[in-house]
This record gives C-alpha cells, structure tokens and sequence, in this order.
C-alpha cells in the first residue's frame, strides 16, 4: 500500500504541470533584472531587497510564467518618509495587449498611511482602480499579499482577507484574463511625478536607499507547459488547489465589506466625474 502511495505520488508530482512552490531559495524563482546590486538576495536565499536610490530603482521576475493560480509573497515596505516611492508587485503578460493584475504600494510621509492601488488589465485595457489604506503599517513587519487567479474570478488579499474581486464577465461580453500566462513582477521607482496625490510631495533623497523586503514565495499555480495550456483544469479537488475554484464565502464577503466600508479610498465604479458616459458595464452587472 505505502509503495502504491508512493508511486501515485510520483505519478501525479512528475505528470502535473500544477507547482506549488515554496521556495526555499528566491534565487531559483526570480531573475534579478534592474537595477545592479540595488537588487539583492540575503540570507541564502530568503529574503530578497530591492533598493532605490536617485540614480536608480530596482526590480525581479519570475523565471515561470503562471495561467492561473494562486500567488503569495511576503513583503515588508520602504519605512519612514517613503513619499514619491511606488513599489510595484504584479503579475503581467507580454506583448501589445498585455493582461496585468497589479499591487502599487504608494509610500507616504512619516506616519501617514501607505496607499494600495489595484487595478486589472485585460488586453491592454485597464482603469480598473480601486484603492485602499491599510488596517497595520506595512513598513513595521511582513505582511502576506496573494493574488488568486482562476478562470471565474481574481482575487486580490491581504493577511488572506480579501479586498477586491474581479468575477469574469464574458457571459455579458466582457473581456476576462484567462488566455495569457504572466510572469510576477515586482519593482520600486520614484513617481514622485504622480504618486503622491499628483506630485504634492516630492521624494526626499537624503533617506534614500529607500528598501522594500520580499520572502515567503508561494505559488501553487499552473505553468503552462508543452502537454499542457492550463485552460482546461482537471477537475479532481485536491487540498492545495483550492485557489481553482475559490471565490467568496460568507465569511470572506463579510471581510470584503469591511475593508470596503473602512478602507477603501477610491473605486473607478462609483467615479461617475471620470465615465461620463456610464460606468464600465462590469460595475453593475457583475457582484465584484
Ligand atoms: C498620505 O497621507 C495623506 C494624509 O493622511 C493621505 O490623504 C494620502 O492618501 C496618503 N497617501 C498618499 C500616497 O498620498
């Protein structure tokens, strides 16, 4: 029996193109790709930095690319006076009408709330923004920020209470992300340009290196493979693939009301100023 097991362990571990990946070591997921040693792997492995300074930001991507899945990574943020800083954690297909399911974490003065800006692009097409302040400081410790991916919905958490959903719309004609495998990104640069509040305050240089901390990668998400497009998903429910399927249970719902009432700043469905002409459909048809 326990060699049966075994072998229908290696069967399914060598047969899936599904990864759960806890990697040990940084080094073997991402690529560091900007920004020279601003860039860095500690620790063996474990952590990773990336630094700005005037000269220059910094950035990594993962060596895989993922259709579907769930995404998980701690970060700790740039601490003290962060204004005009964005660090830029998302994932993002290539080419003219990329898709993109993005975190910005806008820095702020010392003391004052970062802010956390989402958005979804679908074939090249974003403004979708929503916006959040944070129930911590993301600057003190790390914090878990996942994405879930799955062909009905996205979702976007934080410490695993979500706070956003994006369903797919394509039953109303609404474009979904569900053909284009992306990559996870992640960088830190100056937009002082826009950032803060339209450039009210620029970044102060003298605290530069400005340092945001990464580790605790997770992805338990399917890589898209010669024998596999990962659009057609086996439909047998093991543990770790709950992300195929999950969406919002009352529970979870509860938790997105709340971040909703508390937390969120800015949500591109009820800026009635910016879509004159009606509000993007997905805004009333869908539950998001
Ligand atoms: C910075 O702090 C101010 C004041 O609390 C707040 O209004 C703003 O949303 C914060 N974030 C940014 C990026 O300006």
């Amino acid at each position: 029996m326990a060699i049966l097991v075994f072998f229908l362990f290696v069967f399914v571990a060598t047969s899936s193109n599904f990864r759960a990946a806890l990697a040990g070591d940084l080094g073997q997921e991402f690529d560091l790709v900007w920004g020279d040693q601003r860039a860095k792997l500690l620790d063996g492995g474990r952590l990773l930095t990336l630094s700005l300074d005037q000269a220059s930001g910094s950035g990594f991507i993962s060596k895989k690319e993922y259709l579907f899945g769930r995404i998980d990574m701690q970060l700790k943020l740039v601490a003290g006076n962060s204004a005009g800083t964005v660090t830029a954690y998302y994932l993002s297909s290539q080419g003219p009408n990329h898709d993109e399911i993005d975190f910005e974490f806008l820095g702020n003065i010392t003391g004052e709330p970062y802010i956390v800006h989402t958005n979804v692009y679908t074939q090249g097409k974003g403004e979708r923004e929503q916006q959040f302040h944070l129930w911590f400081d993301p600057t003190k410790n790390f914090h878990t920020y996942s994405i879930v991916w799955n062909p009905q919905r996205i979702l976007f958490l934080v410490d695993n209470i979500p706070i956003r959903v994006l369903n797919n719309g394509e039953r109303f004609g609404i474009p979904f992300p569900n053909k284009q495998p992306m990559k996870l990104y992640s960088s830190i640069w100056n937009a002082d340009q826009w950032a803060t509040r339209g450039g009210l305050v620029k970044t102060d240089w003298s605290k530069s290196p400005f340092t945001a901390y990464y580790r605790n990668f997770n992805a338990d998400a399917c890589v898209p493979s010669a024998t596999s497009s990962c659009t057609s998903m086996p439909t047998t429910a093991t543990p770790n693939r709950a992300w195929r399927t999950q969406g919002l249970d009352p529970n979870s719902r509860r938790r997105l009301r709340w971040v909703h009432k508390y937390y969120m700043i800015y949500n591109y469905c009820t800026d009635l100023k910016r879509f004159p002409q009606g509000r993007p459909r997905e805004c009333h048809l869908l539950r998001n």
